[in-house]
């Protein structure tokens, strides 16, 4: 399905962006991984190495743009052309009312939500309008739909990545460039762990209490895996989706449905 592309996802390196890695290569992407924990993407080479393709691992840091050209410079001395870029890494930031949050909180979650795939696509569109080619991929969330409680600069910034994904696409497609965006529901995995956890100290309920709350929320009263929003991902970067950009298409188990 992308056989001969070069594929680019940041936060690769475990949970959904480690997913996606894996389907790409099964799909017949090469792949670098971008990400700022350098230990964890080890994992991921080997398991798209597994798939038989090449994986080449970057440690990025989004919120430097610095880094982020180095990144690009490094990948483009390796390969000719990258036509896949998965904007994945993403940070819950603070589970906290609006008047509590601090200042640095919500520049970092701000920061690599929202300006770490600006400046991915910023350095990487050039080469894809040069060869009329390209499909970006951003990871926002349910929560870039509708509001998130105690959750405000999180929403704020995937609520952002889906203005980003509309107007770019708007911008790029007359180059044969997609830009769309996928809307997980709760996945499944420690990333989730933790959100519940915390939401159930700052709640004052069960960690089990929260987990119903979030399978009950749901059409089919189920969590996401991370391999069906990873199946999207690489139907997306793919030439059967063509006619699809500036989407937002969400993978919830039906708890969100627009
Ligand atoms: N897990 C869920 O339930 C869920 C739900 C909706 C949306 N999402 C979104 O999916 C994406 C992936 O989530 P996940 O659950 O796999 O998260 P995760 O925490 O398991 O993985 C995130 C990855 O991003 C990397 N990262 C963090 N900050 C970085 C930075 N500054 N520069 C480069 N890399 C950085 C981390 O090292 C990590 O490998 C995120 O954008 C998240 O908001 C997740």
């Amino acid at each position: 399905m992308v056989a001969d592309r070069t594929a680019v996802v940041t936060g690769g390196g475990r949970g959904i962006g480690q997913a996606i890695c894996i389907e790409l290569a099964a799909s017949g992407a090469d792949v670098v991984v971008a990400d700022i924990d350098e230990s964890a993407m080890e994992e991921t080479k080997q398991l798209v190495e597994d798939e038989g393709q090449r994986a080449v691992t970057i440690k990025t840091d989004l919120q430097q743009l610095d880094d982020v050209q180095q990144t690009i410079d490094e990948i483009f001395d390796i390969f000719d052309s990258v036509e896949i870029l998965v904007n994945n890494a993403g940070i819950a930031g603070p589970t906290r009312l609006c008047e509590e949050v601090t200042a640095e909180e919500w520049d970092q979650t701000i920061d690599v939500n929202l300006r770490g795939p600006f400046y991915m696509c910023r350095e990487l569109l050039p080469g894809m309008k040069d060869q009329s080619y390209g499909r970006i991929v951003n990871i926002a969330s349910v929560t870039g739909k509708r509001p998130l409680e105690q959750r405000l600069p999180y929403a704020t910034a995937k609520m952002g990545l889906l203005g980003f994904t509309r107007t770019l696409a708007a911008e790029v497609g007359e180059h044969n460039i997609n830009v769309n965006a996928i809307c997980p529901g709760s996945v499944y995995g420690p990333r989730i762990k933790r959100v519940f956890e915390e939401k159930a100290e700052a709640t004052n309920q069960t960690y089990s209490d929260i987990r119903k709350e979030a399978e009950n929320a749901s059409a089919r009263n189920e969590l996401v895996s991370r391999k069906d929003i990873a199946q999207l991902a690489a139907f997306l970067c793919s030439d059967n989706s063509t006619r699809i950009t500036g989407q937002d298409i969400n993978v919830s188990s039906g708890k969100v449905m627009y």
